[in-house]
């Protein structure tokens, strides 16, 4: 297992590019499934997720292509309607086969994703969601078997905003007959670019980047070809390496407005920006303040960057409380970064962080995705040499970022395991 050996204290400077959106990309490479004929996307970052979901695809049938940053998915000859246990237990979002297969062929049957580093995680609402399209749902050894004969619109209320579910949603619901309204829709930017591509296929949603879209069933769908949008959680984690470094440095390629939420959060906390429409040029500043902070769903602060907000909190002035409402169960960085001399207690789900006035290098280890960012953050800001094991999890959604930080002045090696 590779590592990464972080040499810390080191001043960030210059311009730092964001990769395609991985949580948009997942839903989309599914979607292209409901479509004979090949799909085409671009700005696709080489993730270990993305390569996962490829070789699920392939499993089910369909010809995938992977070459400088475009994906190409030809789902002509996609026949199979399993997604096994092998491949959902290494990567949860293999559950987002499961629309397009139902609505495609009118059965799937896809592995339990189980739980997982953040907690578990059901997708109750995910079947809930398609029983209500007409799909018949039953549970076997593990397993998840749809089967419908005609899928038709309904009114699915969700009584819990969830990402997963709703594209899920959207994927069964584009070819189902009639009208289907979607009620408490999650609202992620990334639900946004899967409206876009689904609509690019011949798909007619309404609603996109609100809480209720309204689907007409069309016969059929077409493939598509769509530039994949900036990842907004590489995007915050990298202007948090730069506020914790007291760097200046510019993250391009990115939507601003998607990381609003933590943007005005770090100004409370005293950090300066200048933003344009494509990048943030992060600005150093004497010093952090700290400031509470609770995740919640879009627009309000992603769980995707509690972690990496809570290691900035570690070095700021005073001491605040972090809460995640979304993965109650999401701190296992919090040992790790007191290994690095944090300072910060659990109670439930709600870290109280007091700041420290640095951190020194130690051995940790990655327990998640964004996790193991959290210790490249803190690993760039501490005293002395930082260790970091398991970084597998970061190549799951971070494309090369060793690289990327070491071209704007970190020190990062990556030891081969
Ligand atoms: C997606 C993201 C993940 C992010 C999360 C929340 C992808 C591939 N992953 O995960 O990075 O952290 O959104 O923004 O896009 N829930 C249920 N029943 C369900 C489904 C969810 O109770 O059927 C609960 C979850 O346990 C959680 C909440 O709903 O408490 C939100 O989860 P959800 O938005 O579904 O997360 P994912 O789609 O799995």
């Amino acid at each position: 297992m590779d590592k990464f050996i972080i040499t810390g204290g080191k001043k960030l400077s210059g311009t730092i590019e964001v990769s395609g959106a991985k949580n948009a990309i997942l839903p989309i490479m599914a979607a292209a499934l409901l479509a004979k004929g090949k799909s085409r996307l671009i700005n696709v970052p080489y993730l270990n997720d993305i390569k996962m979901m490829a070789h699920v695809l392939r499993v089910i049938g369909a010809r995938v292509d992977f070459t400088d940053n475009i994906m190409e998915i030809d789902a002509t000859h996609a026949n199979y309607c399993e997604a096994p246990y092998e491949l959902v237990s290494k990567m949860r979002a293999s559950i987002y086969v499961m629309g397009p297969l139902i609505a495609r062929f009118g059965q799937a049957r896809v592995s339990f994703p189980g739980g997982c580093a953040i907690g578990t995680r059901p997708v109750d609402l995910h079947l809930k969601a398609m029983e209500a399209l007409n799909a018949n749902i039953e549970t076997d050894h593990g397993y998840i078997i749809a089967n419908c004969k005609k899928l038709k619109g309904a009114e699915i209320r969700f009584e819990k905003v969830s990402v997963g579910a709703t594209c899920n949603a959207l994927m069964t619901a584009v070819t189902a007959k009639g009208e289907t309204n979607i009620y408490n829709a999650a609202m992620e930017p990334d639900i946004g670019s899967l409206v876009d591509f689904l609509n690019l296929m011949g798909a007619d949603i309404k609603g996109k980047g609100t809480s209720h879209l309204i689907i007409n069933g069309v016969n059929k769908l077409n493939p598509a070809e769509m530039e994949m949008m900036p990842d907004r959680i590489e995007a915050g984690t990298f202007v948090i390496a730069g506020a914790i470094t007291g760097s200046e440095i510019t993250v391009t390629n990115c939507i601003p407005e998607h990381i609003r939420s933590l943007l005005n959060k770090m100004e409370e906390a005293g950090c300066k920006f200048e933003i344009s429409e494509k990048s943030v040029k992060v600005l150093p500043v004497n010093k952090i303040k700290a400031v509470d902070m609770i995740t919640n769903p879009y627009p309000d602060f992603p769980t995707d960057l509690q972690a990496q907000y809570l290691a900035l909190m570690t070095l700021a002035e005073g001491s605040c409380t972090i809460e995640d409402t979304i993965f109650p169960d999401r701190f296992m960085h919090v040992a790790e970064l007191n290994r690095l001399d944090a300072d910060i207690s659990m109670n439930k789900n709600v870290a109280t962080v007091k700041g420290v006035k640095s951190l020194s290098g130690a051995e940790v280890m990655a327990t998640d995705l964004r996790a193991s960012a959290t210790l490249v953050l803190a690993g760039l800001a501490a005293k002395g040499t930082t260790t970091i094991s398991r970084i597998y999890h970061i190549d799951r959604g971070y494309e090369r970022i060793e690289e990327k930080l070491n071209k704007i002045g970190a020190e990062i090696k990556r030891v081969r395991g």
